[in-house]
């Protein structure tokens, strides 16, 4: 089987090199640094499989072009899955799947977030940097005394729930799929999303985007929150409204806001846009807020998630030809 992965980054170089050097027999990778895209898709004819990642968007067109050209499985090697026609891709007869990579790294970025909102981390950094040494304002707050929301219990979820169990907070889930064992766990109570919005002061969402997900916080939600409300955002810039959010941050109804994706951030985030003019107008106005805290989707990158990364996006593909079935099958 012939495979193609695309969007290598040099942090994947030695990763890659160890998977296909233990690829079985009649098996070869090879790699691009580019996204898979129209311009360069027509090279793919003779190979059966690619793997691919968040910036390669499997269009209809593409899933089309994909059929034609004969291939027959994607491996995603990311978890989020809003970049593939899902549809299409079934309708298709494609085989299509997406990774598990560990969920610590971003469960431990979600909880650095929320201890870097809680004790201001920003206004603090920005002051050491100009001699201002001053505590006015700099009053945080301990999560131990918080009810903290936790909105999606994937596999992510859960260890943010997991880390969450030794600061002590109370902690309400919501997810329509509960996890058995969380929901038998002392000090975390599943409730509907209402409740979640009307009990927690902090709220991190871990929810996958979809149609069905797509705003999911949006202004509404927002007005059922708690006054001064803590927001934390590791999935998808796309689940919130992002002008409902600003009009929230500016009358201080959340009263912080932490996030590591933003909506419409391909092109910007994983990019050196230094010398450019974006035209992210939402982006750069709420970046600006101390309160607000803005990363460059950078929550999975670890060394562990990247190596897990490279490795499971492979073994999908080679799971599809050897059975027929790979467990992260996404239709
Ligand atoms: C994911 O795995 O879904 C991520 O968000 C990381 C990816 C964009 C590289």
């Amino acid at each position: 089987m012939k495979i193609k992965l695309f969007e290598l980054r040099p942090d994947e170089h030695a990763a890659l090199e160890r998977a296909a050097s233990a690829l079985p027999e009649g098996y070869s990778l090879d790699a691009t640094a580019e996204p898979l895209s129209a311009s360069n898709i027509d090279g793919l004819a003779g190979y059966e499989a690619i793997v691919i990642t968040n910036k390669s968007l499997l269009t209809a067109d593409i899933v089309a072009r994909l059929q034609q050209l004969g291939v027959r499985y994607v491996s995603s090697r990311c978890v989020g899955f809003n970049h593939i026609d899902l549809p299409a891709v079934k309708a298709a007869g494609i085989r299509v799947c997406n990774t598990t990579y560990p969920p610590y790294g971003v469960a431990e970025f979600a909880i650095m977030l929320m201890l870097m909102a809680l004790r201001k981390c920003k206004p603090a950094i920005w002051r050491m940097q100009v001699n201002d040494y001053s505590l006015e304002g700099l009053l945080g707050r301990e999560l131990r005394t918080m009810t903290v929301g936790v909105m999606g219990t994937g596999r992510i979820g859960c260890a943010v729930i997991d880390y969450l169990g030794g600061f002590g907070c109370k902690i309400l889930a919501y997810d329509p799929y509960p996890a058995q064992d969380l929901a038998a766990r002392e000090g975390v109570e599943y409730v509907g999303l209402d409740e979640l919005y009307h009990g927690s002061d902090l709220i991190t969402v871990h929810v996958p985007l979809m149609d069905s997900t797509r705003n999911i916080i949006d202004a509404g939600a927002i007005a059922k929150m708690r006054d001064g409300v803590v927001l934390i955002n590791v999935s998808r810039g796309e689940l919130v409204d992002t002008d409902a959010l600003i009009d929230a941050v500016e009358c201080e109804k959340v009263g912080a806001l932490a996030m590591d994706v933003f909506e419409d951030e391909g092109g910007i985030y994983h990019e050196n846009r230094m010398n450019d003019i974006i035209s992210n107008r939402k982006m750069a106005y709420l970046r600006q807020f101390p309160n607000v805290i803005m990363t460059q989707h950078m929550a999975f990158y670890t060394d562990a998630a990247v190596q897990s990364m490279v490795f499971c996006g492979i073994e999908g593909l080679c799971d599809f030809a050897k059975t027929g079935h790979t467990e992260t099958e996404l239709v």
